[in-house]
């Protein structure tokens, strides 16, 4: 009969990691989790006293608030957590490599290989080992060859993929009421055996129906399918934004009539500056990098495609900027407004706000930048890495950090919306506008704020996917 899992323990405590074994925590308390992690400065501000925690997540805190020191422990000590655990998570990063075969494509699964040669050498009782990391198709197999050649008499592992779909910003929501739970497993006793172990722990807070269980190959191709798919549909309605602006087609109604045919339905259909975050470009390009090892270039460059569908929309309207402008912004100052990738998150993994940056320095102009999360190390690491021929004075001469959306409008020349921050809706345009330098200009990348009223206000306002 299946094992009964008492003690969990997670390796890597980011952005999935955490989130998602704390949850676990608070919706089991009968089960001990361990999040441990070779990131000392990361597990001390999980552990920190005044819950400043090293992501910020909506609801994250009271989550943590309510198990911590209950049964949810965060620990550097990675071998013990293995030692003890039942079950072990492996949540750790699995970011593009940048050298070597497949440089640019293929994920770097060398810190899945050092957790699961950690794993093996010192763990001494059997452990379910389950791969949360987003990983190439095939992965587990790599890790049971691993596991088995270094395992000790009496070890016996068993490999899931479990997948995780939250998105940033809405995790703790989606984590408890996620769409489904994936769970994929070998097809042997063993495999179901230790998919019924981890099914049970889900199925203390996620209705049975929702969790599907499906073979290991299966269930590592869905996750990079899913997020493909995503993707796609933004660069779809992206390209759609462009020839919106040619032709004085709105895309925001396009997209709501599309979106009503319930066989595409209504989600995920906003036109943006072009979509960011750790994933969607990350795990594409490992889909071009499998298609291409299996001699299928079409399929490698169909979705190929969707990247660059999204590199394009950055810099189309990075363009859109500058023509409006009078062909120059050369010395103008520039307010972008937002930095994260997205809203509700301080993550600013390939965020579209760090293009469009990029583009406008390099056109010499002077940027303000404003975002209601982000820590400003944060910003200036990002411009640095983006930027790697410029030494970090010259782009502090060029971009200031401002304290507020206010105060980064005060005196621009023009004010670029980037990410769809709630706050950005409530600015006094008024005060804006009267201290900016005439005309004055709105890009809204985000089709949030109220076009119309600007105008009466007296604004020249561009959105995505509307002409004029
Ligand atoms: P992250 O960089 O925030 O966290 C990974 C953590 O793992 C780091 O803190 C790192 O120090 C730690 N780590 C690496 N190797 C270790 C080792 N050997 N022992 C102990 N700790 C180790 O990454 P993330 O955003 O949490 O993503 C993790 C995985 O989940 C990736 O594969 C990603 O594709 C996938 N994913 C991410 C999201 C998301 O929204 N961020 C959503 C779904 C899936
Ligand atoms: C995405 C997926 O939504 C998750 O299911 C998945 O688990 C995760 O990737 C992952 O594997 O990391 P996330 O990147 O956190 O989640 O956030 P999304 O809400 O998907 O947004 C991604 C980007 O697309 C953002 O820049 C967002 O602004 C942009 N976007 C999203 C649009 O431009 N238009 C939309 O309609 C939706």
């Amino acid at each position: 009969s299946p094992v009964e899992v008492k003690k969990i323990c997670c390796i890597g405590a980011g952005y999935v990691g955490g989130p998602t074994c704390a949850v676990i925590a608070l919706k089991c308390p009968h089960i001990q989790v361990t999040i441990v992690d070779l990131n000392q400065s990361r597990i001390d501000a999980w552990n920190s006293e005044d819950f400043s925690l090293p992501i910020y997540e909506p609801g994250l805190d009271d989550v943590v608030k309510a198990c911590r020191g209950r049964n949810l422990f965060f620990s550097t000590d990675v071998n013990k957590g293995i030692q003890e655990a039942d079950l072990i998570f492996v949540s750790v990063n699995t970011p593009t490599k940048k050298n070597g075969v497949g440089a640019g494509y293929a994920a770097d699964l060398n810190y899945i290989e050092l957790a699961t040669r950690q794993i093996a050498a010192v763990a001494t009782s059997s452990k379910i080992v389950v791969e949360k990391s987003t990983v190439p198709c095939r992965t587990a197999e790599s890790m049971r060859t691993i596991l088995e050649a270094n395992s000790k008499p009496n070890c016996r592992f068993d490999i899931l993929s479990n997948p995780e779909f939250l998105a940033e910003g809405t995790a703790i929501d989606d984590l408890f009421n996620p769409d489904r739970v994936l769970i994929g497993s070998l097809q042997t006793p063993e495999g179901i055996s230790a998919c019924a172990s981890l099914t049970a722990v889900y199925a203390n807070w996620v209705a049975k129906e929702r969790i599907l269980n499906v073979g290991l190959w299966s269930s590592e191709l869905t996750k990079l399918a899913a997020n493909a798919m995503l993707a796609q549909r933004i660069s779809s309605i992206n390209a759609l934004s462009a020839i919106c602006e040619a032709t004085g087609a709105n895309i925001d109604e396009v997209a709501h009539a599309v979106g009503y045919d319930s066989r595409v339905g209504p989600k995920f259909l906003k036109a943006s500056v072009g979509f960011g975050g750790s994933c969607f470009q990350k795990d594409i390009l490992n889909l071009v990098y499998l298609s291409e090892s299996l001699h299928l270039p079409e399929v490698a460059a169909y979705w190929r495609q969707v990247v660059e569908m999204n590199e394009y929309q950055k810099n189309r309207f990075s363009k859109r900027v500058v023509d409006t402008l009078f062909n120059t912004i050369t010395g103008k100052r520039i307010a972008v407004l937002g930095f994260a990738f997205k809203a509700d998150t301080g993550d600013t993994r390939e965020s579209a706000a760090i293009t469009l940056i990029k583009n406008f320095l390099n056109e010499t102009a002077y940027v303000n930048v404003y975002d209601p999360k982000v820590p400003h190390e944060q910003i200036w690491q990002d411009l640095q890495e983006a930027i790697p021929n410029k030494p970090l004075e010259t782009i502090q001469k060029q971009v200031t950090l401002s304290a507020s959306a206010m105060d980064a409008c005060l005196n621009a020349e023009a004010v670029v919306i980037a990410t769809e921050w709630k706050e950005f809706k409530e600015i006094d345009w008024q005060t804006v506008y009267d201290s900016m330098k005439k005309p004055a200009f709105v890009f809204d990348g985000r089709l949030l704020v109220d076009a119309d009223a600007l105008r009466k206000i007296g604004f020249k306002v561009t959105s995505i996917g509307r002409g004029g």
